[in-house]
């Protein structure tokens, strides 16, 4: 099956964006990003989650990570629905949308990172794509991946929360426990060594013959 695994390179793709087209490493330079999908424009749940995402993007800014979303509309809708996104919330209305999404109208980009959902399918009996996270590191790797239905709108604080994580254990070698928060105590992670009974400590390819 299509998709990427934790520790890969992120595909640096070329995509129609809100922004013009980008390629994806150049898009996110030094930064850390944040890749998010969507089932559709001018849909209930996409607008709340979108507009949650607006909200919020200065915390993720002031992380230094990038955001940037996706379906398969095309760049028109994508404007169109931009508008609608910021005017949910009064304090933003009138604003652009503070984060480009991407176009992935021939779904190319969806089916190589393994982000359609064959149970939710458009009037023409195409799969629209799952609500998708990933964040990607300034070594262009993938730190973290969440797959959510269609269904279910996600947490922002929750995305903000793992980000402060995975950026604390990408310099530090601790790991955060259960609902950790900056400023709450971290665990140093245990390092079993393990030796054969010879006391060659290249167990379990030992080398005392
Ligand atoms: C929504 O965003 O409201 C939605 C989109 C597709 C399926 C279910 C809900």
């Amino acid at each position: 099956m299509p998709g990427i695994l934790l520790g890969d390179v992120f595909p640096n793709f070329e995509a129609d964006t809100t922004i013009g087209k980008i390629k994806f490493h150049d898009f996110l330079g030094n930064s850390w990003g944040v890749l998010f999908s969507h089932p559709r424009d001018f849909t209930p749940v996409c607008t709340t989650e979108l507009a949650c995402a607006a909200k919020v993007s200065d915390k993720f800014t002031q992380r230094n990570v990038k955001m940037i979303a996706l379906s398969i509309d095309s760049v028109e809708d994508h404007v169109s629905w931009s508008k609608d996104v910021m005017a949910f919330h009064p304090d933003k209305a009138g604003t652009p949308m503070p984060f480009p999404i991407i176009a992935d109208h021939n779904r190319k980009l969806s089916v190589q990172l393994g982000m359609l959902d064959p149970d939710e399918l458009d009037k023409d009996g195409m799969p629209l794509t799952a609500r998708c996270v990933f964040v990607i590191g300034p070594d262009k790797k993938l730190k973290l991946s969440i797959l959510y239905p269609a269904t279910t709108g996600r947490n922002f604080d929750e995305l903000l929360r793992v980000i402060d994580s995975l950026q604390l254990t990408a310099q530090k070698k601790v790991a955060t426990p259960v609902d950790w928060k900056p400023g709450d105590k971290i665990m140093v992670i245990p390092i079993v060594t393990l030796s054969c009974s010879r006391g060659c400590n290249q167990y379990p390819v030992c080398n005392v013959m």
